[in-house]
């Protein structure tokens, strides 16, 4: 067909391949062809629908035909009604086992797609084309699917591996900022636990240049890709990436029930990162120069969220509902240095205390 097919690249995630570079919609073109679904569905929100679909449907010819489904944007949509709805439409359209679902969109819609796709007749095929940057290089990686429940997130999934995941950087172009930077977290992430010249490159780059960010989204998918490679079910390499969570859980919970500024996922990870990152200097595993250049780099990037003192014991309580802990200790991810961590420290709540204040102290210069 003349393209060169050969400009994307196959990364490997166990059970599924993710897929980049310029030419991965024609690859996902040139796949649907030869899996030859009985019908296909692609399932976005409202805003990858209007600012991506038009350039999905442009490349990928063999999803013109394709029905659509749309869900309002946002959290709320990782919901069973919303389920509910998009079953009874796949039932109407008399869609069957060689049905293909299409995900178009961040990790909400990458989440409910997958899980509609493990659940819909015991299972259909489903291909997920992330359009977030937090989908590219975490959410849509792995076959983690699922919704919330009565306010708690991920309550009901299944683990269903998409037949692949498709990323094209240029539908960032349409992303918000915060968004962007919601994405940034994880990659930095990525690099503190595994990778010291992604973090660097990461630290040096120019992040709103979509041409300087493509070789470090692919790095960060090559990075989670290898993680949940070695463990597709979550028992215990995939730990690696709770850097920043254990604490950022906690204070993203906080910052929807109080009456200050909502955190996002990203910006309290960021906050947990500056937490831990000092945690793991206090443990003595990592120096006190490359705690003091994660902090810095992280507050040039992420505003900062003014906790009273006071206000640290409810986060450490939110903290305790997290399923990564067990009984009264809490266990991190800690750095044992920029490139490294250990998994399962144990870590008391007055440490946890102590990490809270640096913060809070540390924003209010
Ligand atoms: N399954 C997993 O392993 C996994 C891992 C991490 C996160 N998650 C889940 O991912 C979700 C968060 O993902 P997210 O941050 O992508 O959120 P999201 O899907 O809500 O997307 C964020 C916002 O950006 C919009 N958007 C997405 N792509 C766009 C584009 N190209 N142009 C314009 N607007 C666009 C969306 O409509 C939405 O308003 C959470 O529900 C989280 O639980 C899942």
């Amino acid at each position: 067909m003349g393209t060169k097919l050969e400009e994307a690249t196959e990364i490997d995630a166990g059970g599924h391949p993710v897929v980049l570079g310029p030419n991965a919609l024609r690859v996902l073109d040139r796949h649907l062809l030869a899996w030859a679904p009985s019908s296909v569905f692609v399932l976005g929100d409202e805003n990858t629908l209007r600012h991506c679909l038009p350039e999905l449907l442009g490349t990928v010819a063999n999803l013109r035909s394709a029905e659509t489904i749309a869900i309002a944007a946002g959290e709320s949509s990782k919901s069973l009604p919303v389920c509910q709805r998009i079953w009874e439409h796949l039932a109407a359209h008399a869609a069957d086992r060689g049905a293909l679902i299409v995900a178009l969109g961040g990790g909400v819609v990458t989440d409910v797609a997958g899980f509609i796709a493990a659940t819909y007749k015991r299972g259909v095929r489903c291909v997920l084309v992330p359009t977030s940057l937090l989908g590219m290089v975490d959410a849509a990686i792995g076959g983690k699917t699922g919704i919330d429940l009565g306010g708690v997130k991920n309550t009901v999934g299944a683990f269903h591996d998409p037949l692949g995941v498709y990323v094209h950087v240029p539908f960032l172009k349409s992303l918000g900022k915060r968004e962007l930077l919601n994405g940034v977290a994880e990659m930095i992430k990525h690099g503190l636990v595994q990778d010291a010249s992604h973090y660097e490159a990461i630290r040096q780059a120019s992040l709103h240049d979509l041409d300087a960010l493509e070789p470090l989204i692919a790095s960060s998918a090559a990075i989670k890709s290898a993680v949940v490679k070695d463990d597709p079910r979550e028992s215990g390499a995939r730990k690696l990436l709770n850097f920043g969570h254990t604490i950022g859980h906690g204070l993203e919970a906080f910052s929807w029930e109080g009456q200050q500024r909502n955190l996002q996922h990203g910006e309290a990870v960021a906050i947990g990162m500056v937490c831990e990152a000092w945690l793991s200097w206090r443990a003595g595993l990592l120096d006190r120069e490359s705690n003091d250049l994660i902090a810095a780099h992280l507050r040039s990037l992420y505003k900062p969220f003014r906790l009273h003192g006071s206000e640290h014991h409810r986060v450490i309580e939110l903290m305790r509902n997290d399923k990564k802990n067990h009984g009264g200790e809490f266990r991190f991810t800690l750095l044992t240095g920029i490139g490294s961590a250990r998994v399962d420290v144990p870590v008391t709540a007055a440490q946890v205390h102590e990490a809270l204040e640096h913060y809070r102290l540390l924003v209010k210069e």
